[in-house]
């Protein structure tokens, strides 16, 4: 798909600043670039990371994830504060395939991969946690999709916590004029994000759009 908003170079050029990773993590980029797995690469893998780090995050929640990448950067974040992550996928054989690499990177005991609907899942979950990832907004074909979401997400982040939204800009769609449903959804989910008394937000332009909200 075409995209005019990310240049390209840019991104080669802030690859090339990640540190060195871990033979997992380096695994499962080349296993994602030859099975075209949407995960969110070594840049916004960092970001998440320090986002996690400096927040002093300990309880993270991650929606979305497809074979652990993301969240190996999540747990790297919070383990030295022997913290845990939580981490919801509803296809089984991805999320036996995450279950394996958290176990072979070391952290078996601190991450907990549940499958199932994030939907029906989430209302279970009791939080408070300092730090959600919603990796699956543009997912659903619904505009209400990621509304839902952060229906659910919000009560369940802590005070000071931070809530992060990838794919804000829906693979450029979100420049479309009459954008599909799921776009009007990540839309308005922005919106309200930006607009929300209860939280300060910021649209980082990496990548597809990463939305950072944090709880006052
Ligand atoms: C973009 S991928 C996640 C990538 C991962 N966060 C990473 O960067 O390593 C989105 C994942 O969400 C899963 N998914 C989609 N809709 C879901 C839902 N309603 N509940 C749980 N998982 C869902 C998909 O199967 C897919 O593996």
């Amino acid at each position: 798909m075409p995209d005019p908003i990310v240049n390209h170079a840019i991104e080669e050029y802030l690859a090339g600043l990640v540190p060195p990773r871990s033979s997992v993590l380096q695994e499962l980029e080349e296993h994602a670039s030859t099975n075209h797995v949407p995960i969110v690469g070594p840049v916004e893998g960092n970001l998440l990371y320090l986002l996690a780090r400096t927040n002093g995050a300990r309880r993270v929640l991650e929606l979305g994830t497809a074979t652990g990448y993301s969240g190996l950067w999540l747990a790297a974040a919070v383990a030295p504060l022997h913290g845990r992550v939580t981490t919801l996928e509803m296809n089984r054989e991805r999320a036996e395939f995450a279950r394996a690499n958290f176990a072979r990177a070391g952290y078996a005991g601190m991450v907990e991969v549940i499958l199932g609907d994030a939907l029906k899942v989430l209302p279970s979950l009791a939080g408070p946690y300092d730090f959600i990832f919603n990796d699956l907004a543009c997912s659903a074909s619904q505009d209400d999709f990621a509304l839902r979401l952060l229906d659910l997400c919000l009560p369940r982040l802590a005070s000071g916590g931070l809530m992060v939204m990838d794919n804000a800009f829906a693979g450029s769609r979100i420049l479309d004029a009459n954008p599909v449903a799921n776009v009007r959804g990540v839309l308005e989910y922005t919106r309200r994000v930006a607009n929300h008394p209860d939280l300060e937000t910021i649209v980082v332009p990496l990548r597809d759009g990463v939305v950072v909200s944090r709880k006052k």
